[in-house]
């Protein structure tokens, strides 16, 4: 097992693409500490999958946006199992809307979720890590919206593309403390956050939700929606030994989307 008696933190890792990687981390031996942000019940369901894998967990209530938040998980972290080794920025949200009718409110929650939770995650996890010397891994959830345009999303890829940004920076920071930052960004995810911008995209596309389906299937070369654990085993992969010489890297994980027009 990779990952045995290693302390992995997962923001967002109640449910969708951070339920996938908790559960993958805890069947290769990891203590999993859960961040969720409301939805309790729906972490407690993630703890149980843990346990049924015969592994050990701390759940975490969680606001990203909060930098003393983000410290306290960190904190907990450390006093639930001792040290912190990997953590994986993976709370995220979306709102869908028209550049040219786009809120001040709408950019300002995504921005606030993706990027600086990113921000306010990662400060907390490096100073950790520093303060061991052991060095460490972080793996940061971006998106292919982080890389190329994204309709009805022009605000969330500026959050997810800030996530790039900020990762590969970060990463040569740290880099001699013996830390690896790097980014996954996936494509169609089948998760609740993709269930809620197929109802959005089809009012303000004026579509019906079979026809968004049947465009978002169309434009994967791999002819199937992403699953969460596609997502996740990339996720494990970066965070492991094997991508010990990869830092400040965005690996795409989306079925080819991106070389599509
Ligand atoms: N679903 C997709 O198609 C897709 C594609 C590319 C990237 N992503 C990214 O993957 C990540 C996970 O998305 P998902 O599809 O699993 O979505 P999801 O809506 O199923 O899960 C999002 C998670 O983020 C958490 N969260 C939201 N706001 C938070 C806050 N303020 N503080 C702490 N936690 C908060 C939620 O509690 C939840 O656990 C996000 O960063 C998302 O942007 C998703």
């Amino acid at each position: 097992m990779r990952f045995e008696n290693k302390t992995v933190i997962i923001t967002g890792g109640d449910k969708g693409i951070g339920r996938a990687v908790v559960l993958a981390f805890a069947k290769e031996g990891a203590n999993t500490v859960i961040g969720y942000n409301r939805d309790l019940d729906s972490a407690k369901k993630t703890g149980r999958m843990v346990e049924n894998e015969g592994g050990n967990f701390e759940i975490f209530k969680v606001d990203v946006r909060i930098k003393e938040e983000c410290e306290k998980l960190v904190e907990t972290a450390v006093k639930r199992f001792g040290r912190l080794d990997i953590a994986v920025n993976n709370a995220g949200v979306s709102t869908m809307n028209w550049a040219v009718d786009l809120t001040e409110e709408e950019w300002d929650f995504n921005m606030d979720v993706n990027a600086k939770g990113v921000f306010f995650s990662c400060q907390s996890e490096v100073k950790q890590l520093i303060k061991q010397g052991n060095g460490g891994k972080i793996v940061n959830i971006s998106s292919i919206a982080g890389k190329r345009q994204a309709m009805l999303l022009s605000h969330y890829a500026a959050s997810k593309f800030a996530v790039l940004g900020f990762s590969k920076s970060l990463a040569l920071e740290v880099a001699s403390h013996g830390i690896n930052v790097n980014c996954v960004c996936p494509g169609l995810v089948r998760t609740s956050m993709q269930e809620r911008e197929i109802e959005w995209e089809a009012k303000l596309r004026g579509m019906s939700k079979e026809e968004v389906i049947d465009e978002y299937h169309n434009a994967v070369p791999l002819g199937r929606l992403e699953e969460p654990e596609d997502a996740a085993k990339l996720v494990l992969f970066l965070a492991s030994e094997d991508a010990a010489y990869m830092t400040g890297q965005a690996v795409n994980v989306a079925g080819g989307l991106e070389m599509a027009v």
